[in-house]
């Protein structure tokens, strides 16, 4: 086991060495809030780096498939927004107020239409059957309780609905697979963020017939089209 990050008292709160306030008794979406919101002002930054080590292709093929209503769950600044050229109309949710703020911010300078809410994937502040397609995007690895927000997602969709996934996930290559574990003990410690999760099995368990996925980068990155069935 990797040494505990040293804790430092900081008025009521203890800071850990990541510096995110650790809140005593917070629960672990309260805790996704305090991390996001204090990761927002950089993600953008970080992760056009990122995404430029991944390649593209990924948001276009989810954009690609996205069509009527479309509600974005774990919406974050929005970098998905330009993508869904078929949609007739756009609603995202996040839990993190300083994330959604930067993706209003993005949407008016595009001029894009967009309805953005705050609100708990697991719970999602929206009627029952209201949406033709869902999408998530690097999010299920980090939402405290997965099935939790797939059942969420189907909840909203109507029969038939799509719901489009895209996520990083278990690699099949072991010595990759073996670095996501030894990473996740400490990601999942500081920010909840795991690196073994893989969404297609609860998705399939979730009530819905899977269309098509696929994986790349030595199977860690995965991209999966279900339907919501009857
Ligand atoms: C890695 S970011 C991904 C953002 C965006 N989907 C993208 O593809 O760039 C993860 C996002 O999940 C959000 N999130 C985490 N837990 C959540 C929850 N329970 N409900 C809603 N959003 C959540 C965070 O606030 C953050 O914006």
């Amino acid at each position: 086991m990797p040494p505990r990050p040293a804790e430092l008292r900081c008025g009521r709160h203890i800071r850990q060495d990541d510096g995110v306030a650790k809140h005593p008794g917070e629960t672990p979406t309260e805790r996704q809030r305090r991390v996001w919101d204090k990761v927002a002002p950089a993600y953008d930054r970080q992760m056009d780096f990122v995404e430029r080590l991944l390649g593209r292709g990924d948001r276009e093929w989810i954009g690609e498939r996205a069509t009527g209503r479309v509600l974005e769950v774990a919406v974050g600044t929005g970098r998905s927004l330009p993508f869904y050229v078929a949609a007739t109309s756009l609603t995202g949710v996040d839990l993190s107020p300083e994330m959604l703020a930067l993706a209003r911010s993005k949407a008016d300078a595009r001029g894009l239409p967009v309805d953005l809410r705050e609100g708990d994937a697991q719970a999602l502040p929206v009627e029952d059957a209201a949406y033709d397609t869902v999408v998530c995007s690097l999010s299920l690895c980090t939402i405290p309780d997965p099935a939790a927000a797939i059942a969420e997602m189907r909840r909203v969709l109507v029969p038939g609905g799509r719901l489009l996934l895209l996520d990083h996930v278990a690699s099949t290559w072991p010595p990759v697979y073996a670095v996501q574990w030894l990473v996740e003990r400490i990601s999942i410690r500081v920010a909840g963020e795991h690196y073994t999760r893989r969404s297609l099995p609860l998705v399939a368990a979730g009530g819905f017939e899977i269309v098509e996925s696929r994986r790349h980068k030595a199977g860690s990155m995965e991209l999966v089209h279900a339907v919501k069935g009857g």
